[in-house]
């Protein structure tokens, strides 16, 4: 595997990439890898004669107060993840040389990124939207996996892909859990033991929403009321930042499910906040 750090030469290998005819994959990352990052990595693998994997903590995504400083990294250790689950050449550029320092242009989707977590990270998914953009610019892949922990990214890079003709095959890749349900996420080393104790509350709250659409519940706000209950109840320390039912195309919010309905919602502990999200369909009977 081969570690590119400046952008003109992963350009002029993409170049000869396109040249060759080649199917490139790529999964972008901010680092600090896991197994749920892992799995997206071999659904590229799986699909793509040339697998491309960059590792990038984009400053953009971040706001003020955000964790941008603490957000954990290790590209020694991302390297030979990455190697192990069959990436060609891993992409990791400093933050200045993704951004002159003039820089001014911006990919935003302001429709889909004002829902969840645009509430309160209200510049977010513009930076999302601008590094993803350059990225694209740069591998020129044919497919691009993202994970559906972030549901809401997904959709919005879908949106951003379709309106700017990238052309790019997007690719959701399921969630991977811990054992105990709770999400893998690169920032669950943050969390405090009891924390840690705690965050399998999360999915479990979103699994009783699941379960109650399965049995026949069509009013959303009893089924959100509930999980807050099971919220109070099991996860004490996080604070709920969201927890939302909503179409899971136009993230609109959803108050009768008449159709298949997204329970997203983030958690904020005392040094991270975490997403999840599940999709839940009623059963015709
Ligand atoms: O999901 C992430 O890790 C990031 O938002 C992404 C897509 C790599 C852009 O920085």
């Amino acid at each position: 595997m081969e570690i590119i750090k400046e952008p003109s030469a992963l350009r002029e290998l993409a170049g000869q990439w396109t040249r060759q005819g080649r199917t490139v994959g790529f999964v972008p990352t901010m680092g600090y890898l896991h197994a749920g990052h892992e799995s997206l990595m071999h659904l590229a693998r799986g699909r793509a004669e040339t697998v491309v994997a960059s590792v990038f903590v984009n400053p953009t995504q971040f706001g003020p107060g955000e964790d941008l400083d603490a957000y954990p990294r290790d590209l020694d250790r991302d390297a030979a993840m990455a190697k192990a689950a069959g990436v060609d050449v891993l992409f990791a550029p400093s933050p200045e040389a993704m951004y002159e320092p003039a820089a001014a242009t911006w990919v935003e989707v302001p429709t889909l990124a004002r829902h969840l977590c645009g509430a309160s990270r209200p510049t977010h998914f513009r930076g999302v939207c601008t590094v993803v953009s350059k990225l694209f610019l740069l591998v020129r892949p044919a497919l691009a996996v993202f994970g559906q922990k972030d549901w809401q990214q997904l959709a919005i890079l879908r949106r951003m892909n379709a309106d700017l003709g990238f052309g790019v095959e997007i690719v959701g890749g399921p969630i991977v859990r811990e054992a105990d349900g709770l999400a893998l996420s690169s920032r669950n080393v943050r969390l405090t033991p009891e924390e840690r104790g705690q965050a399998p509350g999360i999915n479990q709250g979103l699994a009783l929403a699941e379960a109650m659409v399965r049995d026949g519940e069509a009013d959303a706000g009893r089924i959100l009321d509930a999980v807050r209950a099971h919220y109070a109840a099991h996860v004490p320390l996080g604070e709920i930042d969201y927890l939302s039912c909503v179409d899971p195309d136009s993230l609109e919010t959803l108050e009768t499910i008449d159709r298949p309905a997204l329970f997203a919602t983030a958690v904020r502990f005392s040094a991270v906040r975490l997403i999840d999200n599940r999709l839940a369909a009623t059963v015709s009977r």
